[in-house]
């Protein structure tokens, strides 16, 4: 597959952009700054260009068959996330193209706890997160209310961090998975393999998932 990666520099970005290398896809990495450009992964195809500018995202779709958002706003810039997603979705229906989001915990039911979210349940969130929590949690929203657009939005859960390919995972929809502790949780290289095999083989449409061990 041709695939076009957004926030291909980081954390999560730079890990879908190997799992993706490694099966044989070739990965147009974007970036913001010419400085990115040098710390992307090996074998990327690199482009610079911005997420929030929905004609450029049409246009540097075009030939290919996906594109994928790991995007994240800067500290203290969280509030753009809901117009970055606005763009992508209105940049990936004008080329037609499927878009896998990479979004946010916060939105996931909580098991048991009726009515509950990650964002909503007392206490659950640390303050530092509360507003990237709320920004991905308003990106949700957008992308459940948008019937144009191809998309896709995959839920990490609360814990995701680096770590190593086991290359294993579960699936949920709207609630958490967690382990036999309580605990839900994945590490970014397994997120990545999971987003992965949705790329390849497409089972959520217009539709949430998560993953985790
Ligand atoms: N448990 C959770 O729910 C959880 C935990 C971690 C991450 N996440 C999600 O995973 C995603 C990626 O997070 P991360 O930790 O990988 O973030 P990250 O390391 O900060 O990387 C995000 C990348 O997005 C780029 N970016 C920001 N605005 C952009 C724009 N307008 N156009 C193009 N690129 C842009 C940034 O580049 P610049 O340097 O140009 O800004 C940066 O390289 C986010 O959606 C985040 O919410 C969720």
């Amino acid at each position: 597959m041709h695939i076009i990666l957004f926030g291909a520099a980081g954390n999560v970005g730079s890990r879908v952009a190997n799992e993706a290398i490694s099966r044989g896809h070739t990965v147009t990495a974007i970036v913001r700054k010419t400085d990115q450009l040098i710390t992307l992964p090996e074998g990327v195809v690199d482009q610079l260009g911005d997420a929030g500018d929905s004609a450029l995202v049409a246009k540097l779709s075009e030939g290919q068959d996906l594109i994928i958002s790991a995007i994240r706003p800067s500290e203290g810039s969280e509030h753009l996330l809901p117009l970055l997603t606005k763009s992508l979705l209105a940049g990936a229906a004008q080329s037609k193209k499927r878009l896998l989001i990479v979004g946010g915990a916060a939105s996931l039911e909580i098991p048991g706890e009726k009515d509950q979210t990650v964002l909503t349940a007392p206490g659950f969130l640390p303050p530092s997160v509360l507003d990237i929590a709320r920004a991905c949690a308003e990106q949700h929203n957008i992308c459940r209310e948008n019937i144009e657009t191809k998309w896709t939005y995959i839920s990490p859960p609360p814990m995701l961090t680096p770590g190593v390919r086991t290359g294993h995972y579960r699936l949920g929809s709207e609630q958490l998975v967690v382990d036999q502790n309580g605990q839900s949780a994945i590490s970014m290289e397994d997120f990545a393999v999971a987003l992965i095999d949705e790329a390849e083989h497409p089972k959520h449409h217009q539709t949430r998932f998560t993953a985790a061990y």
